[in-house]
């Protein structure tokens, strides 16, 4: 086998390797979002591992993205994907060698490290491939109709029609996310926080006050975030529609939340992917506009990730959100040896979010 960045030609072997892996077709518009728009970068994102006849057994892909690691300048690192082998070469190390190059690819162009969530499938290549451990994010659920999911668990069709149960529910775990109607130190009324669609035309406008956003982030540490990455990872996403939320006063935006929610899925879930909140207020007037409106779409739940202890952990509880089943491994794949691993491994401050990976 040989290992080299993918061409145009391959698309097709790649999509059907995507299909024969994953159980599902992925279209060419989705996998084109997800790795052409960088393609314009100098250094190859997509390698592919092909046979001596040049039939495609593997694929290993990136994102290049900005982190910073507290105040020094920001660095590259790339957000793996859709790492695959065709089920017919497996466990002849074909992996191995494709990620192996494509990381020394990458160290030699720059990237500093390499971030992902590598599954239970990686086995022993987690410690070959030097994953390391950064924390883990795990799944918060909070019912939205828990009337039909006990319908649903218990096979009794007829409990799904208690909707007054489920109006109780979210009428209670709502009053947390209520804004207060003055405020507590001045006796005044409370400023109030405009929360706003953003996928439409007005999102243009807000591209300056986003950018001033993600500039006010720089002391912190983690992925970068603005109105670029917002465009691309939500407004503009192939494989899924999202819903943007921004919160809004009259210097500009808060904060975002964005979420997305398929009705035809088997589990019928609100999932939120992202959020940037500087104040409860502003997550909770965020969380509440989100939340509504997966109700009116007959969400049954909705699901976020966050690291537990964390401030996000703190705000889902506070709104009825609990842990649930599952967690992703965040790791990372050190590309040169002076990485701060203080900050990579903070959990608490390391600004990283289910959104920057593919699994919400
Ligand atoms: C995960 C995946 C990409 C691994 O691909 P692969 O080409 O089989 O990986 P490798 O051959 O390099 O290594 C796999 C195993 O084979 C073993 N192996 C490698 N070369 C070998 C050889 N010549 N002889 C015997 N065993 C070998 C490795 O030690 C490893 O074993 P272990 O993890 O059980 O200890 C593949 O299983 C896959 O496509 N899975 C489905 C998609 C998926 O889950 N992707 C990952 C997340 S996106």
């Amino acid at each position: 086998m040989s290992v080299r960045p993918a061409r145009a030609a391959d698309l097709p072997s790649i999509l059907a390797l995507h299909e024969q892996t994953f159980g599902r077709p992925l279209h060419e518009t989705a996998w084109r979002w997800k790795f052409a728009r960088h393609a314009a970068h100098s250094i190859p994102l997509v390698w592919v591992a092909v046979d001596a006849q040049e039939r495609l057994i593997g694929h290993y892909g990136a994102v290049p993205r900005e982190i910073r690691l507290g105040k020094d300048s920001p660095l590259t690192a790339m957000t793996a994907f859709d790492g695959m082998t065709d089920a017919r070469v497996r466990r002849q190390g074909v992996y191995t060698r494709l990620v192996r190059h494509a990381h020394e690819a990458w160290r030699e162009a720059g990237v500093a490290c390499v971030l992902g969530l590598p599954n239970e499938q990686y086995g022993s290549r987690l410690q070959a491939l030097d994953w390391r451990l950064l924390f883990s994010l795990r799944w918060f659920l909070r019912p939205l109709r828990p009337e039909a999911l006990l319908a649903r668990k218990l096979r009794v069709p007829f409990l799904g029609r208690l909707t007054a149960i489920g109006g109780l529910w979210n009428r209670l775990a709502d009053r947390p996310l209520m804004p207060p109607v003055s405020d507590q130190a001045t006796g005044e009324p409370a400023a109030t926080l405009a929360v706003h669609s953003g996928a439409d035309a007005a999102f243009e406008a807000l591209a300056e006050s986003l950018n001033a956003l993600d500039r006010g982030l720089l002391d912190h540490s983690g992925l970068d975030r603005g109105s670029a990455w917002l465009t691309w990872r939500y407004l503009e996403s192939r494989p899924h529609r999202y819903q943007l939320h921004t919160a809004r006063n009259e210097q500009g935006v808060e904060g975002y939340l964005a979420w997305r929610f398929d009705r035809e899925s088997p589990a019928p879930f609100g999932l939120i992917a992202e959020t940037h909140a500087p104040t409860d207020a502003v997550h909770d007037a965020l969380l509440l506009a989100a939340i509504t409106a997966m109700r009116k779409q007959d969400a049954l739940a909705v699901a976020a990730l966050a690291v537990p202890g964390s401030v996000t952990d703190r705000r889902l509880r506070r709104a009825g959100f609990r842990f649930s089943w599952g967690s992703f491994d965040v790791r990372c794949v050190p590309l040169r040896d002076d990485l701060p691993w203080n900050r990579l491994q903070d959990r608490l401050r390391l600004a990283i979010a289910g959104g920057d990976f593919d699994v919400v």
